[in-house]
């Protein structure tokens, strides 16, 4: 099957207009992400890439720094011919957002290009921008008119993240924004939305009746979300070190898995319906005191290390790190979801850099069975129940039972069952931005973030913030690059007598 076969609308003719359009992001994900919807029939007939450029790059520098950009990029060979179509089809805008009045003649400029290229005036604005120019960018936007949906043409926004550093922030981003644009025109992206085993989990919640039943605090002991990886800091010292893995990862990414996971089965599965599911969850994570965040959590700071062929420093010696940063590259909290389903079910998150393994995993451990009802295998020697859904680099789901081992006397062992989609499905290597992508040109909202959720994630870390910030250095534990993290991470299950599972 091709992925045609199963999408098969077209987006509306547009233009997809970049700010940011030289950047690594545009370059490494956006553009290949196009180019593999070129290449599966999937971008509007009449379509055209603005990208909007500082004075003096010309339409066929643009073209030969992206053509590079998929050369290195491209996740499948690139093909001469859909290629040259694509760019063909770019060309730039000048505008400078520390130069405002630079905006002014962009209507005009966008108008006699949509009639020239036939795309009905519909326009996609891309920030792939640092954050900082999220708000500056979309204001100029707004004062022009650029974002008014008239003459029945769409004007819709896409914005990058980091959404904000904390709840004050994103709120006030989400108000600024909301002034010049309706929500359904925002699609504040989380990548991890598009990762299709991401996607998955609600089919596997949703579209199989057995799961429900035993899906909530009746059954469900405690659920584990991982998202590990092996790489450091690297060349994003100056970024990293202001953000730290909490900000980095836990808002936005393992709470997407958490709020898929934990949701209640949306009405319909439609962005209205799914969007509000997500966010009353995310909203009934219970605000814990600063002292409780303390106690919930653990820091990390990684030391030098190998990690295969690497050499990782330490971090506070990485390029553009402050040698005394008392930023943590490790984070592991505990939560509680009030509500029905979920309560005392603790959901314990982790991530983290420079670790032994890259993984990215949800794992949801069942109740033990009651007794031990047989002989020379007691409770405790029983293998435990886990539903294992791999999101990355094992795209599974396992599940994890007991079961007899063959012979005369009554053995118990420990064995799984594992579905690999790759076993059964063919997919294409992609960006993972492709159905991200085309989602915005169609107007599907569902794969990104309400201002909603977006504030009830931020509003959730914030304590675990707020504590940090007033520890400082206080409770940072250094691990070393290649291990399983902080010491303390464990001892946060230990004490409540579990573990988390090992990294393979
Ligand atoms: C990004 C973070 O959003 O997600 C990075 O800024 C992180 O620090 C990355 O490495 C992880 O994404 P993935 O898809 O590799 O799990």
């Amino acid at each position: 099957m091709t992925e045609t076969d199963t999408i098969q609308k077209k987006p509306d003719p547009c233009s997809f207009v970049i700010f940011g359009v030289t950047g690594d992001l545009t370059h490494r994900l956006v553009l290949p992400a196009l180019y593999n919807l070129a290449a599966t029939d999937l971008l509007p007939e009449q379509f055209c890439v603005v990208g909007v450029a500082r004075r003096g790059m010309t339409p066929d520098q643009l073209r030969e720094s992206l053509m590079q950009g998929l050369r290195d990029h491209a996740t499948r060979p690139v093909d001469d011919t859909i290629a040259r179509r694509l760019l063909e089809c770019v060309t730039t805008i000048e505008a400078d957002v520390d130069n405002p009045a630079s905006f002014d003649g962009m209507k005009d400029e966008l108008q006699r290009l949509e009639k020239r290229r036939g795309t009905g005036g519909n326009r996609l604005f891309y920030l792939a921008t640092p954050p900082t120019a999220f708000e500056p960018i979309s204001q100029q936007l707004g004062r022009t008119g650029l974002l008014d949906e008239d003459g029945g043409a769409w004007r819709r926004l896409v914005v990058e993240k980091p959404f904000g550093t904390d709840f004050a922030s994103a709120k006030a981003l989400n108000t600024s924004l909301l002034k010049i644009l309706q929500e359904h025109q925002i699609y504040r992206i989380d990548h991890y939305l598009g990762k299709e085993t991401v996607q998955n989990i609600m089919v596997l919640r949703f579209a199989n009746g057995m799961f429900e039943p035993i899906w909530n605090r009746h059954h469900i002991e405690h659920v584990q979300i991982t998202v590990e990886e092996r790489l450091g800091v690297g060349y994003r010292g100056s970024f990293y070190d202001a953000t730290g893995a909490l900000r980095d990862m836990v808002p936005n990414h393992l709470f997407q898995l958490l709020s898929l996971v934990a949701m209640e089965p949306p009405a319909r599965f439609d962005a209205h319906a799914v969007r509000s599911e997500k966010a009353q969850v995310l909203a009934a994570i219970q605000t814990q005191t600063e002292a409780e965040a303390l106690a919930n959590s653990v820091r990390g700071q990684y030391r030098a290390g190998r990690i295969g062929d690497t050499e990782i420093p330490d971090y506070p010696k990485t390029k553009d790190v402050r040698p005394n940063s008392t930023t943590e590259t490790y984070a592991a909290l505990k939560l509680t979801i009030d509500n029905w389903r979920w309560a005392g079910v603790p959901f314990y998150l982790r991530t983290g850099k420079a670790l032994g393994a890259k993984r990215t995993e949800v794992a949801i451990k069942f109740r033990q069975a009651p007794f031990a009802m047989f002989r020379d295998t007691p409770i405790e020697r029983l293998s435990q129940n886990y539903l294992v859904i791999g999101i990355e680099p094992a795209e599974s789901i396992t599940l994890q039972f007991n079961t007899k081992v063959p012979g005369p006397a009554i053995s118990i062992d420990g064995v799984a069952m594992k579905f690999n989609y790759r076993d059964y499905f063919k997919a294409e290597p992609s960006t993972g931005y492709e159905t991200l992508i085309y989602d915005c040109m169609i107007g599907d909202n569902i794969l990104f973030q309400r201002a909603d959720s977006v504030e009830a994630g931020w509003q959730a870390v914030q304590p675990f913030l707020d504590a940090w910030k007033k520890a400082g250095g206080r409770g940072l534990e250094p691990y070393r690059a290649g291990s399983e993290g902080p010491a303390g991470a464990e001892a946060l299950l230990t004490r409540d007598g579990r573990s988390w599972r090992k990294l393979t």
